[in-house]
């Protein structure tokens, strides 16, 4: 999988580029505020995900327009592809000149993971952020689970609106029966999912992890249930109705449903202590970076195709040998990363260099 050639018009700072990056490397430099993360950012639209610093569309669109275009030919599956989105009201794409019914559509077709200063959030803030990490990451590989998502987050909606009515004394807690029974079926195959993808990635981000410390600390990865319960796959199902059940009258107190995946969390350890509370900054970084690049490393398994890896301001964050360990993880991927200081990545085998000033991306040779 790699990126031929990238154009933007009206995007954020991007006024009109055009690039045709490398196979390899492509270091995209510049001093702060001239539009490097906004490149990354819209690179990374057409993975089919929301950006990773907005959902509010309009602040894509550069100020005093009033719509933005990018279009990506990439080599996919085999063959050379295009794909562009038009961001108005909304967003609209096309892929191979044929419209989509929206941008999600095209999640799985292009693959990338993305490491932006945002990504320690990870680490650092709440279940939320590990959620979305898990939500997004399973979505790239299996699109289905992104509508069994929206479709379960909808039924906590209308169970919680439901909520409400009752304790206005509208209807009586049994009316919840069948939202509970609607919630713990899809509830269940999204923490099936779930705990299936991190059988998967935590022996592979353990390894990573392994590579980045060289050996002296070990990172796991450990589903956590909200309502403690640890389950046996068949019992999932059941286990989630009952304690729904179980919580209906404490839920109509909180006017909120209180268990379910939406409250599930990711707990990341380091050496048995959670890297959330315990973790040095350097640790929480390599546990970021392990993640991400165990992501990639599932991506690769599942489609036998190396995502591009968009990696925005990471390696002022490491030290000499952790910079090392990564330029030689990533190998042979197409890789779009950004600094301020080029000097040290120019000497790459095959990089190519950019330049961005005030929205202007040049390439230098
Ligand atoms: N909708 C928009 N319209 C016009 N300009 C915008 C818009 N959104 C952001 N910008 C501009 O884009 C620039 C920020 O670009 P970006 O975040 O890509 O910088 P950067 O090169 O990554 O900098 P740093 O090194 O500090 O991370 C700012 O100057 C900001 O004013
Ligand atoms: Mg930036």
């Amino acid at each position: 999988m790699n990126v031929l050639k990238y154009s933007a018009f009206s995007y954020r700072n991007l006024k009109e580029i055009e690039i045709f990056p490398a196979e390899g490397v492509n270091v995209i430099y510049g001093e702060n505020g001239q539009g490097k993360t906004n490149l990354i950012e819209s690179i990374w639209l057409f993975t089919g995900c929301h950006s990773f610093r907005t959902h509010r569309i309009n602040e894509l669109i550069e100020r005093g327009k009033s719509s933005a275009k990018i279009e990506l030919d990439f080599f996919a599956s085999g063959r050379e592809q295009t794909a562009t989105l038009k961001i108005e009201n909304k967003r609209e794409a096309t892929l191979n000149g044929i419209a989509k019914k929206s941008p999600r559509t095209l999640l799985g077709l292009f693959n990338a993971v993305v490491f932006s200063p945002s990504t320690m959030s990870i680490i650092k803030d709440g279940p939320a952020e590990r959620r979305k990490f898990l939500d997004i990451a399973i979505s790239l590989t299996k699109p289905v689970y992104a509508f069994e998502l929206s479709k379960y987050l909808k039924i906590v909606g209308q169970r919680n609106a439901l909520l409400k009515q009752i304790a206005a004394g509208k209807f009586d807690t049994d009316m919840l029966a069948p939202w509970d029974e609607q919630l713990a079926v899809t509830g269940a195959k999204i923490i099936d999912y779930r705990v299936k993808y991190i059988n998967s990635l935590s022996g592979i981000a353990a390894d990573i992890y392994d590579g980045i410390a060289q050996g002296k600390e070990k990172m796991s990865l450990s589903y956590i249930h909200s309502d403690g319960n640890e389950k046996e796959n068949k019992e999932l199902l059941q286990v989630l109705y009952d304690t729904l059940e179980k919580t209906r009258k404490s839920d109509v107190k909180r006017l909120a449903t209180g268990v379910g995946p939406h409250k599930d969390d990711l707990e990341i350890k380091i050496n048995g202590m959670s890297a959330r509370s315990y973790g040095s900054q350097g640790q929480q970084r390599s546990c970021a970076l392990a993640l991400k690049l165990g992501e990639a490393a599932i991506i690769k398994k599942i489609t036998g195709e190396q995502p591009v890896a968009l990696l925005d301001d990471v390696m002022s964050e490491l030290d000499g040998n952790r910079q090392n360990y990564l330029l030689k993880y990533l190998g042979d991927w197409q890789v779009f990363i950004t600094c301020c200081d080029p000097s040290h990545l120019m000497r790459l085998n095959g990089a190519k260099a950019f330049e961005v000033k005030s929205g202007v991306i040049k390439e230098i040779s």
